[in-house]
Order: structure tokens, then C-alpha cells, then sequence
């Protein structure tokens, strides 16, 4: 394989660390943009990663770090719309400034993420707005000559996500009871790991240009049955109990005027479609996708959770 100049939007993120470190092990040479140069400074311990600091937004900015790469990968999303982070600025806007900044640069090729029921007609914003910036980069492609793979996956787990862990946090705070909107919400949760490799081998495969792909793990689950696991797995003592759709509409409802907006009407909306998979593992990308059961307990479990298994098994 040959080494390749990457530029990376959204690299210093849970998906985009990932994808840098497999980049980075290929040799490839990995420029990523970011906000905040120094608080990820430790991503600079990979050997061919540069970091540099700008607003995505600007055009200039884009045109400058794009001279010289021959692919762009954007992974830049939000799950919460507020003020001048709004959904259509981040999701759409950006991939137009992006698809301009390429052309006039000449590079040829941008790998995209996009998100599993990405759709115009979909009840979310975060997903007409991801569908939307989706299909433009599709039809801009073929006029502006570069080759874009989209990819759509269902929820993504590993170490540092936000998803399982956030409910292990809810479970560990919970004092006997967890209320849980939308329990009967079905994801299929694929492995990180398993979505950078996706992301690394079609770099240079030919049959992945103009295509998109579903990413999902091998099993689909309610929202229950992944809490329950999760409960099982840190050993939680609270009792997990479902809220019906209009008690989910009002948590959503009061918890977006939070802080940090723990759960929207936006995010309750995106939950009304099955976020799972109705076809195999892309064969093209040569990867078999771990199961959840595989990696969480290895995450997820604290020390002290490790050691009270260790106790509880030693004791049968
Ligand atoms: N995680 C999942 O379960 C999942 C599932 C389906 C699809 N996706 C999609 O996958 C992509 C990556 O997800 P992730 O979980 O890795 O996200 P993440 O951890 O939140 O990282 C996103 C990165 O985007 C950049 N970013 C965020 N808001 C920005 C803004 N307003 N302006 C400029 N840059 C901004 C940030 O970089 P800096 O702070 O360094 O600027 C951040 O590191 C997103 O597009 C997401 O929608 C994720």
C-alpha cells in the first residue's frame, strides 16, 4: 500500500482516534484539523500525525491544509444543535465549504462519515440534516471529480464512547431506580475498531468509490436488553424501569434544558427508527465485526468491578 497524505476532520474525536492510529500504523502521513490543538496533544505520540489548530468553517483554513493531500476524511458530527453549533451549520454547510476547498485544492478523494437511517423524511433533525450533506457530496462528487465512500453506521462502541458508557455512569449514579426512555429502540452496535478498518481499506479500493455503506454489528438489541446487559456487566443494583412513549417524549423534553443537553426531542425523534442493519457486514472491507460481548467487559467493568467478579467467581 502506498503512503498516502491524509487530511482528517473531526480526527480528535472517539471515531477519529482510532482511524488516525490505524493510519498512523499504515505509515500514512495524517494532518488533523482541530479547534483545540492543546488539549489533544497526545495524539502527537503517533510518529506521522501533525495537528493544527482553525476554524473549519473558513474556507482559507480548508484550502490551506488540503494543498498537497490526496484524501479527506470528515468526521465531523453533532448529536446536540445549539446556537451557532446548529445541526445544518455543522452537518451541511460544512461539506459545502469542504467539497470547494477540495476542488480548488485538487484533491480527489474523501472518505465521509454519515450515520445508519440518514434520510430526508426522517423524524430527526440529526438525521435529515446528515442525509442532506450526505447526498450532496454523492451528486457534487460526480461534477467535481473526487470519489466519495460514505459511510452510515448504528451506534459505535469502545472504550471511549459515549453511548455504553454513558449508561454505565447513569446505572453506577442511579440511586434504585433508572428511569429509560424509548426501551423498546433497537440498535445493532458496532465495534470502533471495526469501523476504522472500514474506513483505512477502502482508502484505496476502487469498488468503494461512490458508495455508501451500512456499519453494523453482528447482533440488534432493544435499548432494554443494552441497559440490562450493561447493569449485569458493572453489577448495578438499581431496578431499570421502562418509560412509555409519552414519559419518554416528557424526559426528553424537560432534559434538553440542561446542561449539556443529556437527552433532546431531537435525539427521542432519531430513536423512533430502528437503528439496525437489514444486510451482512460489507464484504468489500474484509472485516469480521466484533460482538459487543467481546469488548465491553473488558471497558466497562472498574477495577473494583473486576476485582468483586474475581471474589463472586472464586467464591462458586
Ligand atoms: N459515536 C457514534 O456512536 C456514532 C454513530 C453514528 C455516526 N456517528 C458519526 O461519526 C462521527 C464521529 O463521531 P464521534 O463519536 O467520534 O464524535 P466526537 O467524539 O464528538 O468527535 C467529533 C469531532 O468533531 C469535531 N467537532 C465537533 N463539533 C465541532 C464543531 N462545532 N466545529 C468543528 N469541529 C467540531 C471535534 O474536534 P475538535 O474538538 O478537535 O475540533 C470532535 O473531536 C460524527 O459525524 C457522528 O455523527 C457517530
Amino acid at each position: 500500500m502506498s503512503v498516502m497524505k491524509i487530511c482528517m476532520l473531526g480526527g480528535t474525536g472517539f471515531v477519529g482516534r482510532s482511524i488516525a492510529s490505524k493510519l498512523a500504523a499504515h505509515g500514512h502521513e495524517v494532518r488533523v484539523l482541530t479547534r483545540r490543538h492543546e488539549r489533544n496533544r497526545d495524539m502527537l505520540v503517533l510518529p506521522t500525525l501533525t495537528l493544527a489548530e482553525g476554524d473549519v468553517s473558513e474556507l482559507g483554513f480548508l484550502r490551506e491544509h488540503f494543498q498537497n493531500i490526496d484524501v479527506v476524511i470528515n468526521l465531523i458530527g453533532i448529536l446536540n444543535s445549539s446556537g451557532k453549533n446548529n445541526f445544518q451549520r455543522i452537518h451541511v454547510d460544512l461539506v459545502n465549504k469542504l467539497t470547494e476547498a477540495m476542488q480548488q485544492a485538487g484533491v480527489r478523494r474523501l472518505l465521509h462519515m454519515s450515520a445508519l437511517n440518514a434520510s430526508k423524511e426522517a423524524p430527526s433533525k440529526y438525521l435529515r440534516t446528515k442525509a442532506e450533506a450526505e447526498d450532496q457530496l454523492h451528486q457534487v462528487s460526480v461534477t467535481a471529480d473526487f470519489a466519495v465512500t460514505s459511510f452510515r453506521p448504528s451506534v459505535i462502541f469502545g472504550p471511549n464512547d459515549s453511548f455504553i458508557n454513558r449508561f454505565a455512569k447513569l446505572l453506577r449514579m442511579a440511586p434504585k431506580v433508572l428511569p429509560l426512555a424509548c426501551p423498546n429502540a433497537r440498535f445493532q452496535p458496532v465495534y470502533v475498531e471495526d469501523v476504522a478498518a472500514c474506513f483505512v481499506n477502502a482508502i484505496h479500493h476502487y469498488d468503494t468509490f461512490g458508495q455508501r455503506y451500512s456499519l453494523c454489528g453482528p447482533k440488534p438489541y432493544t435499548l432494554f436488553e443494552l441497559v440490562t446487559y450493561i447493569a449485569d456487566l458493572i453489577d448495578a443494583r438499581c431496578r431499570i424501569v421502562r418509560l412509555s412513549d409519552w414519559q419518554s417524549r416528557l424526559q426528553a423534553g424537560v432534559m434538553q434544558w440542561l446542561p449539556g443537553k443529556p437527552f433532546t426531542l431531537d435525539n427521542y425523534n432519531s430513536m423512533k427508527v430502528d437503528s439496525v442493519c437489514d444486510s451482512k457486514f460489507p464484504e468489500v472491507f474484509d472485516v469480521t465485526p466484533q460482538p459487543l460481548e467481546a469488548i465491553a467487559p473488558a471497558y466497562l467493568r472498574e477495577p473494583q468491578d473486576q476485582l468483586d467478579l474475581f471474589r463472586r467467581l472464586a467464591r462458586r
